[in-house]
């Protein structure tokens, strides 16, 4: 059951009184969630560039052969590399574009979302930057890890922003859900950057022969324990509560359903030792839909803690003023 008196937060919307301030938040939330869509995809098109060996398809940069399209040296490798570019570059568009509507309705918008925004322009200005070192530097793995590791984060605060502008009435019961929800979330993105670091060092393919990089392999295999037991407690955590709203109930089952697939597809891309392409882009693809449903999940449980604390205030207050 939802409680009325839990809609007052640090992330309550302008919209509920005001019509033109629903539609401005409106606007906001679905162009954040077209940019997070457009960056899973980028973000599993630059996977697959770097295992089909195409991370210096374009040797140069910005530009592709020193052309926006390269049609005469277009081939497969060529063209994820390009279209890699031309993803991000929509993106870079599209952050600039928030930012702007985000000033040009700031009176409707929730004061925090335009800073929300330069942040997720800023990310995406180091992701391009860092790109553009990918190439100059030749792959340096130290660049391809930062470059996942910057993508992730852009995706992230997308989300972030996306749920805290969601249309959402907090039950206010989560209790400690959302400091569950954050833990996996931020070992599941330690575990991502291990993984970018197997991806970038080879170190799989290192492992399959002599022991010289098997640490960074084993690592991310022992890695696997911290978020897999995190997501597990969540889940299990949820399942305890019965009255908890039906958005973390359902966002909590999906992470535990994704933390399995993502084991089985880890397990299978080492097993078949790298050679199935679409194996390695899918461990990739779900590992970060998994970080997003558990950002997704804590910020959501974030408002309903909020929305709890913010009741108890007020009930606390409104006790306290006969008495004074
Ligand atoms: C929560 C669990 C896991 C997460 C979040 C995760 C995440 C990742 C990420 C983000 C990458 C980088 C992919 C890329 O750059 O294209 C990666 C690479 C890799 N992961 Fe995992 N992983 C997990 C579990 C596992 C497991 C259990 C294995 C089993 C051995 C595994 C094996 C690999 C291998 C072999 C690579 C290197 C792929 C390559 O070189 O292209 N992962 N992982």
């Amino acid at each position: 059951m939802t409680n009325p008196s839990f809609s007052n937060t640090p992330f309550t919307h302008k919209s509920s009184a005001n019509p033109s301030a629903f539609c401005a938040q409106t606007l906001v939330r679905r162009w954040v969630w077209k940019m997070a869509i457009a960056t899973l995809l980028l973000m599993a098109v630059g996977s697959a560039t770097r295992v089909m060996n195409a991370g210096l398809a374009c040797p140069d940069w910005p530009l592709c052969y020193g052309q926006l399209i390269p049609t005469a040296q277009m081939n497969l490798q060529v063209f994820l590399e390009w279209f890699h570019r031309l993803d991000a570059s929509l993106i870079g568009l599209m952050a600039i574009g928030l930012v702007g509507l985000c000033a040009w309705h700031r009176e409707s918008l929730p004061t925090w979302l335009p800073w929300a925004s330069l942040v997720a322009l800023f990310l995406i200005v180091v992701q391009g930057i860092l790109g553009g070192l990918t190439v100059i530097e030749l792959l340096r793995f130290d660049i391809v890890t930062a470059h996942l590791g910057t993508a992730l984060l852009f995706f992230c605060t997308l989300l972030a922003i996306g749920m805290a502008l969601l249309p959402y009435k907090a039950s206010g019961n989560a209790g400690k859900l959302p400091w569950l929800g954050m833990a996996a979330a931020i070992f599941v993105y330690g575990q991502s950057i291990i993984g970018g670091l197997v991806g970038s060092r080879w170190a799989a393919h290192q492992c399959f022969g002599v022991a010289d990089l098997c640490n960074v392999m084993n690592t991310h295999i022992a890695g696997v324990v911290p978020p897999t037991l995190a997501v597990v407690a969540l889940v299990i955590s949820v399942w305890r509560r019965p009255a908890l709203n039906s958005w973390l109930r359902n966002l909590a089952n999906i992470a535990g359903l994704l933390v399995v697939l993502q084991i089985a597809l880890g397990v299978a891309t080492f097993k078949f030792r790298l050679q199935v392409e679409p194996l390695t882009v899918c461990h990739q693809a779900i590992g970060a839909a998994l970080l997003g449903t558990l950002v997704c999940f804590t910020v959501l449980s974030l408002r309903d803690f909020f929305a709890y604390r913010t009741a108890r205030q007020s009930i606390l207050l409104s006790t306290a003023a006969p008495v004074a």
